[in-house]
């Protein structure tokens, strides 16, 4: 939780416990780079006067002997427009049924702004302590907007043809890399796929892959998926639509949630290691290292992921459901997560932080020990 955009002593401590569970490194998730790419309003937003916050949560973490990174982005069409006071912004003017609102298609000017909002994230998290930043251009954040034929209908430099769709994503990261200079760790999350009709498909993301290489990304983590419009596509799984309706304050979201909320949220199988025969088309494409990430939940999962070349390996529900994940699985105590994908902790993480709330009291981690 980050009440009031600052991080909370809830998500040090989140942290904290993933790095003494084993973790290599912990990810802080989503943290907006400007005041108005806030998608919730309990988002974090970076800025100079959160620095001692940020110190203490890297702090916290480097002392349990595991290395921070933080995931930089802005949200653009799907922000939140209560939470940020004005017209949300992205690459073409948009109707967002996931917020009901229009965005205003952005100026040169705005682009400028954004690209030098990045930069200046990038570099108070490294103030911060931080030991790497995470650009994130995917899941349909504006970054992905630009990228994806159905958010960007520009007509200019910086639409249409793929070379035109990279053009600013590509001068954010080259931006950030020129911020922070070459001795910090620049990932970057972009989409294998966005997971529908008229959005990026796999064999644009390789070329995607292989120009933020050339901007500057130290290493790649391709995910799916688009916010707005498909948000389980990334994780696959149950879509807990009630507990989006009950966590909803809005009474007109929660409305239409309720009413409409099946219909645009589709529903999609989880499946283990979900994206590794697209991710290796990335993993061929670029001499960076490529990190794995959706659906790694067991020994085995992380063994072939290794196996088939990859470099890291990123988890997530796996160690919501249990922040001391890695440290059993070590300790042979267990081979898998006992997580059953219910996604509840995606729909009620506005009001409870980031914690597992499965509602399924038979899940007991001891049922898979050796
Ligand atoms: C509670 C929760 C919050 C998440 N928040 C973010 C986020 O802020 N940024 C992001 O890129 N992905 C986010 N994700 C998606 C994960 O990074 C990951 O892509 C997805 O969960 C699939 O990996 P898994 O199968 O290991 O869970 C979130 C996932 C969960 C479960
Ligand atoms: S609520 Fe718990 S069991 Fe359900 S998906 Fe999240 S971590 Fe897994």
């Amino acid at each position: 939780m980050s009440a009031h955009s600052t991080p909370s002593d809830e998500l040090i401590e989140h942290h904290r416990s993933v790095a003494a569970g084993g973790s290599a490194m912990t990810t802080v998730s989503y943290c907006a780079v400007s005041d108005d790419g806030i998608a919730f309003d309990h988002e974090m937003w970076i800025r100079t006067e959160i620095l001692p916050q940020l110190k203490r949560l890297t702090d916290a973490v480097h002392k349990e002997g595991a290395a921070a990174s933080i995931q930089l982005g802005h949200c653009g069409f799907f922000a939140n427009k209560n939470a940020i006071g004005k017209t949300p912004i992205g690459p073409t003017r948009k109707l967002c049924l996931f917020r009901y609102s229009i965005c205003r298609e952005m100026a040169a000017e705005d682009m400028e702004r954004v690209k030098e909002d990045f930069g200046k994230a990038a570099k108070i998290a490294i103030e911060a302590g931080f030991d790497a930043v995470e650009i994130h251009a995917g899941h349909g954040y504006l970054l992905s907007q630009f990228l994806s034929p159905w958010t960007n209908k520009r007509k200019d430099k910086y639409g249409g043809s793929l070379i035109n769709r990279l053009r600013f994503p590509a001068s954010v990261i080259k931006y950030v890399r020129e911020s922070i200079g070459d001795g910090y760790p620049i990932l970057v999350k972009m989409n294998l796929e966005d997971g529908f009709k008229g959005g990026l498909k796999i064999d644009e993301a390789v070329k995607v892959a292989k120009y933020f290489e050339t901007a500057g990304a130290s290493a790649l983590v391709p995910s799916c998926g688009f916010t707005a419009r498909t948000s389980f596509y990334m994780m696959r799984g149950q879509v807990p639509i009630l507990d989006y309706v009950k966590s909803e304050k809005n009474p007109f979201t929660k409305i239409g949630m309720a009413l409409f909320g099946r219909f645009i949220v589709k529903k999609v199988p989880y499946k283990e290691l979900l994206l590794l025969e697209q991710a290796k088309r990335i993993r061929e494409a670029v001499k960076i290292p490529v990190i794995y990430i959706g659906g790694v939940c067991s020994l085995d999962n992380m063994n072939t992921v290794m196996d088939e070349g990859f470099e890291f390996v990123q988890i997530g529900r796996a160690i919501v459901r249990d922040p001391d994940f890695v440290k059993k699985l070590q300790a042979k105590e267990i081979t898998a997560s006992d997580c059953d994908h219910c996604n509840r902790c995606v729909a009620e993480m506005a009001n409870k932080g980031l914690v597992c709330t499965s509602k399924n009291k038979g899940l007991k981690t001891k049922q898979y020990k050796l």
